[in-house]
């Protein structure tokens, strides 16, 4: 049995066995007009008549588990108010651990399924989700509990991340050595024991963690055997790329502020730049990652939304895309590629997705455009006619299938 793909005016794939494409390769990318066959267990035959045929998009960093949204946080900013000073004076991350702590896992799970409904609906097949708005055993736990609850029977498949060390509690601000034990010795090994994290994640910043603190946490995640990734260099040069590298981390995230020295160690160790122009740009951060230079130096590069209440509210990776094309400078087919096969490597998922590929599993997505570059140069507007997710149609005419969409909330 197999799937069809009928009649695509485009059908991007990339070379096959690639575990990520160095982007001084993109110009490889196959573009086949017309019919594609995928093996699958199921037979489907899908109209792509005129239409632009990419893999699902997969969202490598999100904060997906929150409570409230922060939009006068935002008013404030376009006036000024800059987004550390508002986490300075207990707002930002804090504002949302308060409506987070408060939620029931029942009211998280039902915001998670409803959010990765949308991103489906946007083309979005494998999505990365980080906890870090609890900052207490019982609240991480919650939201990763909610993760898992979404995520089950739900089309889109979800990697989960612990970012408990996302920034110090309040209850706990003048004593942050405790909440790191906490977060060491309790927090990692219950996460670990109870199998609700892939990676652990830790924010390196002046408001959150040092590198010392950093490489403790995420040393005793790699000996319970979780991956490790970092919040590298966002709002400062904090020397994280250099520590991400040092740990051989699979990714290093927003990188705006990243050095010489930092892109070097991403270099030798292989490890993923993953950026986040659309948070950059929420954030009205004068400096963007250097894309083009990491890409120069041989660095993977990934994009994902980083969708959170404070720094980017949008599910949308096709806005992404724009953001790294008109922001960061990459060409249309290094930004798709960053989007979905690199993404995946970041998450260790490139084996199975992120390329349409005889072998992988079938995640993608029919476009009502006549070719990839109307993705970015329409922007703006969706044109997600129809998405295909492990073989299985679960978004018909831009909308979820009644059957594949969770609870519907705000
Ligand atoms: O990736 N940088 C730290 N964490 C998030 C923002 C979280 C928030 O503002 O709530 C980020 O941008
Ligand atoms: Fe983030």
């Amino acid at each position: 049995m197999s799937i069809e793909i009928r009649g695509a005016a485009q059908v991007l794939q990339l070379p096959p066995g690639e575990p990520y494409l160095r982007h001084d390769r993109a110009g490889e990318l196959t573009l086949e007009p017309g019919e594609v066959s995928l093996p699958s267990d199921t037979s489907v035959a899908i109209d792509a008549r005129g239409c632009a045929v990419i893999p699902g998009f997969v969202d490598c960093h999100t904060h997906l588990p929150f409570a409230g949204w922060r939009e006068s946080e935002f008013s404030e900013r376009l006036t000024g108010v800059t987004y550390s000073e508002i986490a300075a004076r207990g707002g930002g991350i804090l504002s949302t651990v308060r409506a987070t702590r408060a939620a029931t896992l029942s009211d998280l799970t039902t915001l998670v399924r409803s959010r990765l409904d949308a991103m489906l609906a946007l083309g979005t097949t494998l999505v990365e989700a980080k906890s870090g708005y609890g900052l207490s055993l019982e609240a991480e736990v919650k939201q990763l509990e909610a993760i898992r609850a979404a995520a089950g029977g739900h089309p889109v498949e979800v990697v989960p991340t612990f970012l408990g060390a996302h920034t110090v509690p309040k209850e706990l601000r003048d004593d942050r050595a405790r909440y790191v034990d906490a977060v060491v010795t309790e927090m990692l090994p219950e996460v670990a024991r109870a199998g609700l994290a892939a990676y652990a994640d830790v924010f390196v910043d002046a408001h959150a963690f040092s590198l010392t603190e950093a490489r403790r946490i995420l040393g005793a995640a790699r000996s319970l055997g979780l991956g490790i990734r970092l919040h590298a260099d966002q709002l400062a040069s904090d020397g994280a790329a250099e520590l991400a590298g040092e740990l051989g981390a699979a990714s290093a995230d927003h990188l705006e502020h990243v050095s010489e020295a930092g892109i070097d160690a991403l270099a030798r160790a292989g490890t993923t730049a993953l950026l986040l122009p659309a948070a950059g740009h929420f954030l009205m951060q004068e400096k963007t990652a250097p894309a083009r230079r990491l890409v120069e130096a041989g660095v993977p590069v990934a994009i994902a939304t980083d969708f959170n209440p404070g720094s980017c509210p949008t599910e949308s990776m096709g806005t992404v895309l724009e953001h790294a094309c008109l922001g960061l400078r990459l060409s249309i087919d290094e930004a798709i590629t960053a989007a979905t096969l690199n993404a995946a490597h970041a998450l260790g998922r490139a084996a199975e997705t992120g390329s349409i590929e005889v072998g992988k599993r079938a995640d993608f997505v029919v476009h009502a455009v006549p070719n990839r570059y109307h993705l970015v140069y329409r922007f703006g507007v969706p044109r997600v006619r129809t998405v295909v997710a492990a073989g299985r149609i679960v978004v018909q005419e831009g909308r979820v299938t009644p059957q594949n969409s969770g609870a519907r909330s705000c």
